[in-house]
């Protein structure tokens, strides 16, 4: 990998940034859009790739439960997948879940291949009640969802 290219924490000045990222993903239906706002007010939650000032990559932490958090706005930019920074940015997920002492990491992807090749399992939905409560209840693919979850328990 590029010796220029370094995952940190997010910081408000890079909310355009990340909008414009998610927002394409979004356009996709890979993704759920977040405002700049959203992505203000949470702004704490994302780890980012960045390489020479610029943001390639992008990820963030949700709390769904005591013992359960979701990676969710995972994406890299265009030119930058294959590269080993999504794997950075999930690493760096882990360890924040593991320095706030929550024991599952989940997804709800359709990149099921890159998260079992990070260590995590392909699990029926409806054992993460938090998840689907809370989000899947006010999603319109609620009946016709084909994101696959995922899981890994950390040690
Ligand atoms: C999925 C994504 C985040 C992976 O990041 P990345 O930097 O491209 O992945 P890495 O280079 O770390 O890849 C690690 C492994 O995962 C595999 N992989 C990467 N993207 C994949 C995908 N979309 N589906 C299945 N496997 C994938 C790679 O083949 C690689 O395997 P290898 O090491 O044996 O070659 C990135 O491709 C992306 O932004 N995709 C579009 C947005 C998206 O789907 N986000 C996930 C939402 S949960």
């Amino acid at each position: 990998m590029n010796s220029t290219i370094a995952c940190r924490k997010a910081l408000p000045a890079d909310v355009d940034a990340l909008h414009d990222l998610i927002q394409a993903y979004a356009a996709q239906g890979i993704m759920l859009p977040r405002s700049r706002e959203a992505l203000l007010r949470h702004i704490d939650s994302f780890f980012v790739a960045e390489e020479a000032g610029k943001l390639i990559g992008c990820g963030s932490l949700f709390r769904l439960g005591a013992d359960l958090v979701e990676i969710r706005s995972l994406g890299m930019a265009e030119g930058y997948k294959g590269k080993g920074l999504g794997t950075m940015i999930v690493n760096a997920l882990i360890e924040e879940a593991r320095a706030l002492r929550v024991p599952k990491i989940m997804a709800l992807t359709y990149a099921v291949d890159f998260f079992v090749k990070n260590g995590f399992q392909v699990v029926e939905k409806e054992i993460f009640p938090e998840k689907v409560w809370t989000d899947c209840v006010h999603c319109s693919k609620q009946h016709c969802c084909d994101e696959i979850a995922v899981v890994k328990v950390l040690d």
